[in-house]
């Protein structure tokens, strides 16, 4: 059967500032109820100014540690999905590496927006199968509400900031852990969302920032209307290679982007509400940080049991998505 990439540790880290809808009313004009009715959220959390994606990272990454039971130096690899890292470069999982103190492991970022973490754990998986690495530490952390145009009432109603990590462990011969992962880009379609910040394609000029040109860019419909099919798609194809069906399908951990796609997504693949798990009331889209940390509450509420049967799926900039399917 050979090696199995089994997720032992769950961890978050969601900053204590709280945006409400009614904050926004306050900024904008939009109004609680259209956000609630459009968008499935509440509130979300805002970084403070002392912290970034790797601060978040840490956190959750710690959090993960303690619950695997693993040390940081037991750590062979460290991969960190993130749209909005610290700094071009050193990567954010250097810096995590660094903070964390792994010392024995190399780490590198994961661009691809919300599809990020499903990415990540796709490359980990890769690494545990083929025994190169045995310990992987899996973050997805995002700091968006430093990148977004506080004046575009279609876009910055949308995102939070947060970070979730889980502890990938090597096994042998089980049959618990990782059973697949399918993941997808199409270059085409990423005029649709996008976040040029301090990219090469433009120089940071006063102009650029009094354009806003370096904040995230969103066309919103269409990017709905390309998330839903997409990740109904990459469902089945999970399913299909795992010799499974819908029903077979204890809990979805799905991206959390807008409540009517999730709801959308749930109705297209034939998974009951209750089998879904949401959160999004409370953190709006936190971009790659969405799954882990919607994962680890699942976790930590008693929603995952033995031998349940856990599908995740994203969609994002890129456009990427992708989607794994997991026997807790
Ligand atoms: O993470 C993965 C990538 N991101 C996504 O998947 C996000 C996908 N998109 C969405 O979630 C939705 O498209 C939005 C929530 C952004 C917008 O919802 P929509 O149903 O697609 O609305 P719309 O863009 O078609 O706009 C409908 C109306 C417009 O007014 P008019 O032109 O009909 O008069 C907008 O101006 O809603 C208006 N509107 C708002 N009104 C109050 C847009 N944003 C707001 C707002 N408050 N915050």
């Amino acid at each position: 059967m050979g090696l199995r990439s089994r997720i032992i540790g769950t961890g978050s880290y969601l900053p204590e500032k709280v945006l409400s809808n009614h904050d926004l009313e306050s900024m904008l004009d939009t109004s609680d109820e259209w956000i609630r009715t459009r968008t499935g959220m509440s509130e979300r959390r805002v970084a403070a100014d002392d912290e970034t994606s790797s601060t978040m990272g840490v956190e959750a990454a710690r959090r993960a540690l303690k619950d695997a039971g693993v040390k940081a130096k037991e750590l062979d690899l460290i991969l960190v999905a993130t749209g909005t890292p610290d700094m071009l470069f050193p990567s954010t999982a250097c810096i995590i590496q660094k903070e964390i103190g792994a010392v024995k492991a190399v780490g590198f970022d994961i661009s691809a927006a919300c599809s990020g973490f499903i990415y990540a754990l796709s490359v980990a998986d890769q690494y545990i199968k083929t025994g190169m690495y045995k310990k992987i530490l899996v973050v997805g952390t995002d700091l968006l509400t430093r990148f977004l145009d506080w004046t575009d009432r279609s876009s910055c109603i949308l995102f939070g900031d947060g970070a979730g990590a889980v502890i990938l462990s090597a096994e042998d011969n089980g049959d618990k852990g990782i059973l697949s992962t399918h993941i997808y880009s199409d270059g085409t379609y990423g005029g649709h969302l996008y976040l040029k910040g301090g990219g090469s394609s433009g120089r940071l000029s006063h102009e650029a920032i009094d354009s806003k040109e370096n904040l995230l860019k969103m066309q919103g419909n269409a990017t709905f209307k390309i998330a839903i099919r997409k990740m109904v798609e990459v469902v089945g194809e999970a399913l299909a290679a795992n010799g499974k069906v819908i029903s077979d399908v204890d809990i979805l951990v799905p991206h959390q982007a807008n409540m009517r796609i999730i709801k959308a997504v749930g109705e297209g693949i034939g998974l009951p509400p209750e089998k879904v798990f949401v959160n999004i009331e409370k953190y709006g889209n936190t971009m790659a940080a969405t799954i882990p940390i919607a994962l680890d509450e699942a976790v930590k509420e008693g929603r995952l049991n033995r031998d349940d049967l856990l599908l995740l799926v994203a969609f994002g900039g890129g456009m990427t998505w992708g989607s794994a399917l997991v026997s807790w």
